[in-house]
């Protein structure tokens, strides 16, 4: 990587479309470890997401706002490439099953091949979020089902807003 990594920059990569408290949860943990954190939602993920990058980025900003060392960033192309401008020495990523593990494993092997000095850490979320995905979220409360107390309210705030805008 050029230049020194900064001390215990991390970073937690993800659509987040939306955030949960599993995604809080993981951050929160991070927080206590790193110096920094930064939150980087994937842009052009998913063809068609509830949130547009900059809205999912003004929810997660808004839920972290009391974080001084959370910051909340976007990233498109490469990870590792991402990683290296902003010079962080780690990844976060959060293991809810051992239904992730494969695919978690693969990234992480992948980027360490792009970037050797690049650690992935992983996380688990407390016990309470670990069947919780942004695509079950979003299915629920499509179908008029409760989710207060699995996502921020700012986010469940957001959807609803969401929602009647679209006149679902
Ligand atoms: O929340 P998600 O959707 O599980 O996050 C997946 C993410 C964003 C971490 C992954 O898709 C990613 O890193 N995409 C960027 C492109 C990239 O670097 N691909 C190679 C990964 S080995």
């Amino acid at each position: 990587m050029p230049g020194a990594p900064q001390g215990r920059l991390a970073i937690f990569p993800g659509s987040f479309d939306p955030l949960t408290n599993g995604h809080v949860d993981i951050i929160l943990r991070s927080a206590h470890l790193f110096e920094r954190i930064i939150v980087a939602v994937l842009v052009n993920a998913e063809k068609n997401p509830l949130f547009s990058a900059d809205e999912r980025v003004a929810i997660i900003r808004e839920v972290f706002k009391e974080y001084p060392n959370i910051e909340v960033d976007t990233f498109d192309g490469l990870l590792v490439e991402y990683a290296r401008r902003r010079r962080a020495s780690a990844l976060i990523r959060g293991l809810r099953a051992v239904s992730d593990f494969e695919y978690e494993f693969q990234m992480a092997l992948m980027n360490r091949h792009l970037e050797p000095t690049l650690e992935t850490v992983f996380m688990m979320p407390a016990e309470q979020y670990t069947y919780l995905s942004s695509r079950l979220i979003k299915e629920v409360f499509s179908l008029g089902g409760e989710v207060r107390g699995l996502v921020p309210s700012t986010v469940e705030q957001w959807m609803r807003r969401k929602h009647s805008a679209v006149g679902a």
